[in-house]
């Protein structure tokens, strides 16, 4: 694991764009795999600005998003869907049809499960996924026991993510109990992971993931096992919990 120390979430932002403009440069076809919540905002709007200023075309990416809601249609404004959209694609050259974000309101999740997984194969696969980390360790949202071995499933959330999520939300109990989420097997099959992490309320969690014991209660500690993971954390994430 590649660790890049940065100041804060302005510094995080800056050096994983440079990360990510440089893959886009540099592969033909680029297939990114990408995440919501609040970490990855401040890349997302300066991937914007580097498209404004003509530095890169999204024409030839294709993107996979890690997960979704299951419940909530892609036009609902919770959805993440709507999120990326706004967030991201509909200021880029992106082409639709290479967008793409699990469906958690198809009829058959399980089939819609099944054509995620094939629909990264048909595309070669993922060259540079980018993660967040719940506080309890979770990526995608792949929550404290999911096995290793897990391909895009439907997953339950724990509470804690539900409250920590209710800030997107009117209020807690409109925030779904399940959702879509690429499996820890598939995020592990990226070429590349890039983790970003940022503020005091991670630092419990980068501390477990430094401390580099591999283990299903704590999901994100699989990423020791990844050959090619960057990660760029922030002074407030990296704070001893201890010290507090
Ligand atoms: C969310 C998402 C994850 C994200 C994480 C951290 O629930 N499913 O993909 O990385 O939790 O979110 P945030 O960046 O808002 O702290």
């Amino acid at each position: 694991m590649h660790v890049i120390n940065v100041k804060n979430y302005e510094e995080m932002s800056e050096k994983a764009t440079d990360i990510l403009v440089h893959r886009i440069h540099s592969l033909e076809k680029p297939v990114l795999g990408l995440a919501t919540g609040s970490t990855p905002e401040g890349l997302y709007q300066r991937l914007i600005e580097e498209y404004e200023q003509g530095a890169i075309s999204f024409k030839h990416v294709t993107t996979f998003n890690l997960d979704e809601y299951v419940g909530l249609e892609q036009n609902d404004s919770n959805s993440y869907y709507q999120f990326m959209n706004e967030k991201l694609f509909r200021h880029v050259d992106i082409a639709m049809e290479r967008i793409h974000i699990p469906n958690g309101a198809a009829l058959d999740l399980g089939k819609e499960c099944d054509a995620y997984e094939h629909a990264i194969k048909q595309a070669g696969g993922i060259d540079i996924q980018l993660l967040g980390i719940g506080a309890n360790g979770h990526i995608g949202f792949n929550e404290p026991g999911t096995p290793f071995s897990s391909k895009t499933d439907i997953v339950d959330l724990e509470k804690t993510t539900i409250q920590a999520n209710a800030r997107f939300f009117h209020s807690i109990e409109e925030v779904p109990t399940q959702a879509v989420s690429m499996g820890i097997e598939t995020i592990m099959n990226s070429k590349e992971i890039l983790l970003l992490v940022s503020g005091e309320a991670k630092a419990d969690a980068m501390a477990k993931l430094l401390a580099g014991g591999v283990s299903e209660d704590f999901p994100a500690s699989i990423l020791n096992n990844h050959a090619n993971v960057t990660v760029i954390v922030d002074e407030a994430a990296l704070a001893d919990p201890k010290q507090k």
